[in-house]
């Protein structure tokens, strides 16, 4: 089984602030960037011509959150590959973002909010979406268990890549350990780390034990 990516979420409020936490060969280390709603909402959407400039090869996510037909034509014309958009956008939405991203080369993934069914994964399914950000809901407490493996597998089983989300940290992979994640995206454990680059490291290290 392919181990998942790592993916770092520059959920800063500068550029900054972004490119301090990318330093030191962070950048190096992790498969894909996120550009994240909040550096977006903070610094506009030439934080993804930065991003994209200095990292022309680096898989690149602008994380808006779409819930507006027009906000994924914004930001697709930034290049990113994959631009979020939200599980309760309304349907011809979630469809307008994810045909215009496909004619630019580009993917939609669908993060999970709140309530959502098989069938609409099916649904995401008919619109050519195939990624789904898996953010554990907040009012699940404690450690991730049983419960988001079982979602987890479930939405894999449907043929979607999974993205997992939500308080993710080196100490905690462990509970996804051999699951089929295409990506585990790290925010608070990597930016608030001593050394953002380091930690990284050691969440690489992690992922391939856990993965082998
Ligand atoms: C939430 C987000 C966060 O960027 C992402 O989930 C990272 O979170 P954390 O800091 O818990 O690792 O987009 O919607």
């Amino acid at each position: 089984m392919q181990k998942p990516k790592l993916q770092v979420a520059l959920d800063t409020s500068t550029m900054c602030e972004a490119f301090r936490v990318l330093g030191n060969g962070l950048d190096e280390t992790v498969d894909i960037v996120e550009c994240g709603t909040m550096l977006l909402l903070h610094e506009g959407l030439h934080a993804l011509d930065y991003l994209r400039s200095i990292y022309p090869d680096k898989l690149l996510v602008a994380d808006f959150k779409c819930v507006a037909p027009h906000f994924g034509s914004r930001i697709i014309e930034h290049n990113p590959d994959f631009l979020t958009v939200l599980s309760v956008a309304e349907p011809h939405v979630q469809e307008a973002i994810a045909k215009e991203a496909v004619e630019h080369g580009q993917c939609v993934q669908v993060e999970l909010y709140g309530e959502y069914t098989l069938d609409d994964v099916k649904r995401w399914q008919g619109y050519g979406i195939e990624h789904i950000i898996y953010n554990r809901p907040r009012i699940r407490k404690g450690p991730w268990g049983d419960e988001e493996a079982t979602d987890i597998k479930k939405l894999s089983s449907l043929g979607m890549y999974v993205t997992a989300t939500g308080g993710m940290s080196c100490e905690n992979l462990q509970a996804l350990k051999g699951l089929p994640v295409y990506a585990v995206i790290c925010g608070r454990s990597v930016l608030k780390a001593a050394s953002p680059a380091a930690e990284a490291i050691r969440i690489k290290q992690r992922i391939s034990e856990l993965w082998d």
